[in-house]
């Protein structure tokens, strides 16, 4: 085919921009955010690499703030897809993106407070959401409090007159326990304070927080949105009320996504489905089996029963990820160190989310101020990636076996 001809033909295309009013869930996480009808038929909006926006005269000029692309932190088209995708899947009224998951919970926490304020931090959130309470908000006068992340409705009596933000995170890091978010959120808001929540695991294809009256819900794209371990990507989703300070905060802060980062989560929602009915699938399988295993004290995972927190997750979730935890019985490093050493498809990292598994040892113990953690033996977190589930469990039986020899 003639090259001017093709050229041609593409600037003329007239695909159109699909309309997803009253569309199902699956239908909009497959095109919502895509604009066939403004790139030439092209179904990814592309990559706008773009820091200088210029532009045609002073009278365009002086029109900004009120223009959709000033400058290149500000948004860029290839950021706006990816916000309108997770602000359709989310229910939100909108999104920002940030440049990791981290950055999204430091957008939020700085969002609602100021000097003089008192935060409530779930006692098993993510590790460096926890040292930014300890080592920013505390340096700006800012009072962290956890609290037990199966406390409930119960919260009411830790609230003061100051309290500003209650933010939780379900499952909790490392531990696992499913709070129970609608009471928390009940006793918030009857209270008058905000809400927010840390959505990485279930993604909101498994939990809607804002549909529960969660104010804002922060995830992790990195993780399962997208899904294949090569980009760091956070995003934050409000409610109307919330959404000017949680805007201003991220402006304010200087965070934004990688015009390539953007790109993969937009694609990675394409695909998030079956992605995560695979590793729910296979982390059920797994997780169900080592709960039968002697080396295993018990499991963690959300789905069942061993898992604390359980109901909570049959009331809230419409699903699980293939993220979770076991307790082992052994202490000795030196076994714990035979077992990780030999692994052949499970690595250790500090990740989850993506296509391969991956193991993670931790005694969650160090982490926990509201309530001590008990257990003496080692954790593992597991990802379970998109393998064959049969592999990984060979993979993990001959593990258990070496952690025993
Ligand atoms: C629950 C949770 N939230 C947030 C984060 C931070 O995400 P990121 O690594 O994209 O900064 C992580 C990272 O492991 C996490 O596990």
């Amino acid at each position: 085919m003639n090259a001017d001809k093709n050229t041609n033909s593409n600037a003329e295309s007239s695909a159109e921009n699909k309309d997803l009013t009253g569309k199902r869930e699956q239908t909009v996480l497959t095109h919502a955010g895509s604009k066939p009808g403004e790139y030439h038929g092209a179904v990814n909006v592309p990559v706008h690499r773009m820091s200088t926006i210029v532009f045609d005269s002073y009278d365009a000029f002086e029109k900004v703030p009120n223009v959709p692309y000033a400058y290149g932190r500000a948004g860029t088209p290839t950021s706006a897809a990816f916000e309108e995708a997770i602000t359709a899947i989310e229910g939100a009224h909108r999104s920002v993106a940030t440049c990791s998951g981290l950055s999204a919970i430091v957008a939020t926490l700085l969002a609602f407070v100021e000097q003089g304020d008192h935060i409530l931090m779930t006692d098993n959130c993510y590790g460096p959401g926890r040292k930014t309470c300890e080592q920013v908000l505390r340096r700006f006068g800012v009072e962290v409090e956890y609290y037990p992340p199966m406390i409930g409705r119960d919260i009411t009596s830790m609230f003061r007159p100051n309290t500003k933000l209650v933010f939780m995170e379900a499952p909790g890091s490392l531990t696992f326990e499913v709070q129970d978010i609608g009471a928390i959120t009940t006793a918030a808001k009857a209270a008058g304070i905000k809400t927010a929540i840390d959505n990485s695991w279930a993604t909101p294809l498994n939990l809607k927080p804002l549909d529960l009256g969660i104010d804002v819900s922060v995830m992790s794209a990195t993780k399962y949105v997208c899904g294949h371990s090569d980009a760091m990507l956070g995003v934050v989703s409000t409610n109307a009320e919330s959404w000017n300070a949680v805007k201003r905060s991220a402006l304010m802060l200087g965070l934004c996504g990688g015009s390539e980062e953007l790109y993969l989560g937009a694609r990675g929602l394409r695909t998030l489905r079956p992605r995560m009915e695979q590793h729910q699938k296979a982390g059920l399988k797994i997780a169900t089996w080592l709960s039968t295993h002697k080396e295993v004290k018990r499991v963690l995972h959300p789905a069942l029963p061993t898992c604390p927190g359980h109901e909570n997750w049959k009331k809230y979730y419409k699903g699980a990820s293939g993220t979770f935890g076991i307790l082992l019985h052994e202490t000795r490093r030196e076994n714990i160190a035979r077992m990780l050493d030999g692994m052949s498809l499970f690595s250790m990292g500090f990740s989850w989310g993506g296509f391969e598994s991956l193991l993670f040892p931790e005694q969650p113990g160090h982490a926990r101020s509201a309530v001590p953690w008990t257990e003496d033996g080692f954790s593992l977190r597991i990802h379970i990636g998109l393998e064959d589930p049969a592999d990984l469990k060979a993979d993990l039986s001959a593990g258990l076996d070496r952690l025993a020899a």
